[in-house]
């Protein structure tokens, strides 16, 4: 077959792309390796920015998001047993929305669905080739060749994508801890999302609708979930979130899973006919609720760069993989910041050092709830950067 764009995963990125290129008359074809029910099952991250907010309902998709997103005007900042609330809109003028990606992928999807794009799942074994060239393809498992003018990489960081860039390299750093996630079938014993730095370790509280709450809990990157009944979950949490006056109402568990913590960055996103968004390209620890809000900035910049290009202006497309990783260090380091300040560092040897460490972070959280300076930078990055 012959498309336009061949874009490889069926993830956030890759959907929302075909979705830009689609209202735009591009042609596109997404392969995805997984099942439809895989990528539907898949819990993941939970908080829009509200510029990601804004590219959705642009493009007509915001429809599932307006009537099931929790619109959030803060968050909590916890530690040595006091809750600090940070008002974003009184800092910077802007709110948060907490909708699941699994939410948005299935609505995305379901357009997709509804318009009749070509989006085709457990394609095994794709392969970019001639990218350096102006006529790539990609080929598959199922022997067919998609001849195409552009490829996107959109999958993920185990993708085949980025290592198709000869001389590619990752600037990354992992973290000494995981979190561990749950889905509990109880209403939220929160309006904001709450975010607590205690001795035993961090721990956060985030929902998914006014009848599923989602919390998690550092926990050592070695271990797994079998290590967590249920009862330690709830009193782990109890103990790191509670505060005199505060019931947390535990709740059925209805998912358990662990998410390890990485830092990524890709040493560029282009390689001549290749493109990388989302994943591929950069992985953030969860801490600042910024890898999905990545995924849809970068392809909000490489949709109208892709556009330009097929009308014959190659201007934006030659800045893509500038433009959209000066973005992400931005939110590299914020990412860093909030995960270094609120995660208990037990991997530091030494016991004075290890005290140090943590009343210094005691002394970060003081300086970022009593500065409005500081209250304010969190807030700016929280709510999103410009795209
Ligand atoms: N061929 C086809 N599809 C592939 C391949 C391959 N070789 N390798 C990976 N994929 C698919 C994966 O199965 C997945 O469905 O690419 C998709 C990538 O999706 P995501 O991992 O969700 O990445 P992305 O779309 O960039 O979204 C980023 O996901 O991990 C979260 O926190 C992250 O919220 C962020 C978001
Ligand atoms: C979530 O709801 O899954 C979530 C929210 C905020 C984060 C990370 C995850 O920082």
């Amino acid at each position: 077959m012959r498309t336009q764009v061949a874009i490889i995963g069926a993830g956030p990125a890759g959907l929302l792309l075909g979705h830009i290129l689609r209202r735009a008359g591009v042609g596109f074809v997404i392969l995805e390796q997984k099942s439809r029910e895989y990528v539907l099952g898949r819990v993941r991250a939970g908080v829009l920015e509200q510029g990601s907010v804004d590219v959705l309902r642009d493009l007509g998709l915001g429809a599932d998001l307006a009537a099931r997103g929790l619109t959030h005007h803060g968050i909590y900042l916890q530690y040595e047993g006091e809750r600090h609330h940070l008002d974003f809109v009184d800092l910077v003028g802007r709110t948060v929305t907490v909708y699941g990606q699994q939410a948005l992928v299935r609505h995305l999807l379901a357009e997709h669905d509804r318009l009749g794009s070509d989006v085709r799942f457990e394609v095994e074994g794709v392969a970019p080739h001639a990218i350096d060239t102006d006529a790539p393809y990609l080929t598959h498992s199922g022997g067919e060749r998609v001849d195409c003018d552009i490829v996107v990489g959109a999958d993920g960081y185990h993708g085949v994508s980025r290592p198709a860039i000869p001389g590619v390299q990752a600037l990354e750093r992992s973290y000494p801890y995981a979190w561990l996630g749950i889905l509990a079938d109880v209403a939220p014993s929160t309006d904001d999302l709450i975010y607590a730095l205690h001795p035993d370790g961090f721990a956060m509280h985030s929902m998914r609708s006014p009848e599923v709450s989602r919390l998690y809990l550092q926990v050592d990157p070695g271990e797994s979930a079998d290590d967590w009944p249920d009862e330690r979950i709830w009193e782990a949490l109890q103990t790191r979130l509670g505060i005199p006056g505060w019931t947390l109402t535990e709740g059925t568990i209805s998912e358990k899973s662990i998410t390890p913590m990485r830092s990524f960055v890709a040493s560029t996103l282009e390689h001549g006919r290749l493109f990388l968004a989302g994943d591929a390209g950069h992985i953030v620890p969860p801490t600042g609720a910024k890898g999905l809000n990545s995924a849809i900035a970068d392809v909000a910049l490489l949709g109208r760069s892709l556009v330009a290009h097929f009308a014959g202006d190659d201007a934006l497309l030659k800045r893509y993989s500038g433009a959209a990783l000066a973005r992400q260090w931005k939110v590299q380091q914020f990412s860093q910041w909030m995960t270094e300040m609120l995660h208990v560092h037990r991997e530091v040897p030494d016991e004075a050092a290890r005290a140090f460490r943590y009343r210094s972070q005691l002394g970060q959280l003081e300086y970022t709830t009593g500065s409005r300076h500081a209250q304010a930078a969190l807030a700016e990055q929280y709510a999103g950067l410009p795209f």
